[in-house]
């Protein structure tokens, strides 16, 4: 099926105004695979049509379905291994009883949020209370992070020891994968949040890891949604953005601490 350059217009535009997402004219093969499902699944003869769908009021859901599918999702538990490293070391030196909240503010599938909640909980004293927010603009990535259920070569990242701790083995009908165990369940909490609207009152937070997500914002966009962010932290408290970006002429107020890490004064 064709898709003009005009339609795709429309789609970008409306991705844009609906959640920030820049999709450039080269994503339209991208976009053309992603909502093709789309328009079998309605039965629906155009790309054209499949717009028009979108604006009707009584579409939420399908609107929200074309948000999941023109989101990108790829992580990995442990992505980017430096910034753990570097966490670990913050909360090595962390009070015993200064309480600690970190917010996941693209929690994608899950596995930057678990494998943020398994260093806290093997950092922290037991006297320390933690608590995370994960969120993400996908209702269908942070339904699959809640679940916490992934397949067992997907894990590589976490490492034996870790996954013993922290993770159910699944038997049986469940073999080849692993549930996220109760103890670390208890403290992270999932909510849908657009990064490109105002946010809800959730702050402060110590740490927020805002990971591979700025890089799919154009310049205006990623300036507020930086500026919300930094609104959220409390003082002292630090902003993680992905080593493929930067903050660089954004912030005036973070100072870069390590790569890709900026403390807020
Ligand atoms: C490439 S993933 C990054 C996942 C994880 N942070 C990491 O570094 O591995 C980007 C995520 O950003 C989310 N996202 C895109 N636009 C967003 C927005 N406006 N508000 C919140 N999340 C958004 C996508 O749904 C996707 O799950």
């Amino acid at each position: 099926m064709l898709l003009t350059d005009d339609t795709f217009s429309r789609f970008s535009l409306w991705m844009r105004e609906r959640t920030g997402v820049h999709l450039p004219p080269s994503k339209k093969p991208l976009l053309m695979q992603r909502l093709g499902k789309r328009l079998r699944a309605r039965s629906l003869d155009s790309y054209e049509d499949y717009f028009e769908v979108l604006r009707q009021q009584e579409e939420e859901q399908e609107r929200q379905i074309a948000v999941d599918l023109l989101t990108t999702h790829e992580t990995s538990f442990f992505r980017e291994p430096a910034h753990f490293a570097w966490l670990e070391s913050l909360l090595q030196d962390w009070p015993a009883g200064t309480p600690l909240s970190l917010w996941c503010a693209a929690a994608s599938t899950g596995e930057e949020v678990w494998s943020l909640a398994m260093t806290l909980a093997d950092n922290l004293s037991g006297q320390t209370a933690w608590q995370v927010l994960a969120s993400d603009v996908s209702l269908a990535c942070l339904e699959q992070a809640r679940r916490g259920h992934y397949a067992l070569e997907r894990c590589g990242g976490i490492g034996q020891e870790r996954l013993r701790r922290h993770c159910l083995k699944g038997v049986e009908k469940q073999a080849g994968s692993m549930l996220i165990g109760k103890a670390l369940r208890q403290r992270v909490l999932f909510r849908c949040i657009n990064l490109d609207q105002p946010l809800p009152p959730i702050g402060p937070f110590r740490v927020i890891f805002m990971r591979n997500v700025l890089i799919y914002f154009d310049p205006a966009t990623k300036n507020k949604v930086v500026r919300q962010a930094t609104a959220q932290l409390a003082s002292g408290g630090f902003l993680v953005v992905s080593h493929s970006e930067s903050l660089y002429g954004l912030q005036e107020e973070l100072k870069l601490v390590a790569p890709g890490v900026y403390r807020k004064p």
